[in-house]
């Protein structure tokens, strides 16, 4: 492992690519292994201890490309699977902390809203992790376990009456309880961002999690001294372990930009 080795980052499926457009802006220099796990998706409402089972294999894959930074750029897995830096003793973010902190920076009247999976939510982690910076914060937490399955599906504009009635459904009860600020806790969310924000109103902050993840990374490369010295921009390879035939429609949504190399597809159940 070396500066110029890879930052490896890993999701369920694709919303940890929103964390990768990020990081191409905040670390253009930096190559990226991204792996996601397309054949599994989603974590979200399984147990702790078979997300616990494929994160530990995601992580075996990506410490096989020679990464020198690893991140969980998914809500669910930050949540569920403890450290995974001191597991495979490499400098690691998931999304929470740096979400949490943002969260409680941004906060005036000390209502946070968190919107996750099913198995986030009942984890209380961001909860947790807020009121670790601040016990004084009140935080109203919400599962939305039909997002996943509606983005990755592409149901994502803002004026479509299906994607819109699932919004309202699940937000509800976060404006009702006048959260000024709300945590998209899923890297998958920040796809459905425009019909979230229209539902909760002007007033409300969104703290995007892949955005405040990447930002972190770019704390963890000056940290640790790990800057790519390359001139040119990075790299990124792309993994999945589900076959490649929607990958480039669906990593097109997420990405901004068509991706057409550098896909591939590898058997995650052999590490
Ligand atoms: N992007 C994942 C997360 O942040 C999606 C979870 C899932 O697969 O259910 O939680």
């Amino acid at each position: 492992m070396s500066e110029n080795s890879a930052i490896g980052v890993f999701d369920s499926g694709l919303g940890g690519l929103t964390a990768v457009k990020e990081l191409t802006q905040f670390l253009p220099h930096e190559n990226i292994v991204y792996f996601g796990d397309t054949g599994r998706v989603p974590y979200g409402n399984r147990s702790r201890e078979t997300i616990t089972r494929y994160a530990l294999q995601d992580v075996r894959f990506l410490k096989s490309k020679d990464i020198k930074i690893l991140i969980a750029a998914c809500g669910t897995v930050s949540s569920v699977a403890g450290d995974l830096g001191k597991e495979f003793h490499i400098p690691y973010t998931g999304v929470l902390k740096p979400t949490a902190i943002s969260a409680s920076q941004t906060t005036r009247n000390g209502r946070i809203g968190v919107i996750g999976t099913t198995a986030t939510v009942n984890s209380s982690s961001y909860k947790k992790a807020i009121q670790n910076i601040n016990p004084s914060l009140q935080v109203f937490q919400q599962d939305c376990p039909l997002f996943v399955p509606l983005v990755e599906n592409g149901f994502i504009d803002r004026n479509d009456i299906v994607v819109r009635t699932v919004v309202e459904r699940y937000l509800a009860p976060l404006i009702e309880n006048q959260v000024d600020t709300l945590i998209l806790g899923c890297t998958h969310y920040p796809i459905l961002k425009d019909v979230i924000a229209d539902v909760m109103g002007e007033n409300v902050t969104l703290i995007d999690s892949g955005r405040e993840t990447a930002r972190y990374a770019l704390h963890l490369i000056e940290k640790y001294n790990l800057a790519n010295p390359q001139k040119e921009n990075g790299s990124c390879e792309y993994y999945v372990s589900d076959n490649l035939d929607n990958f480039s429609k669906i990593a097109g949504i997420f990405l901004g930009k068509s991706v057409n190399q550098d896909v591939h597809q590898i058997k995650i159940e052999h590490y």
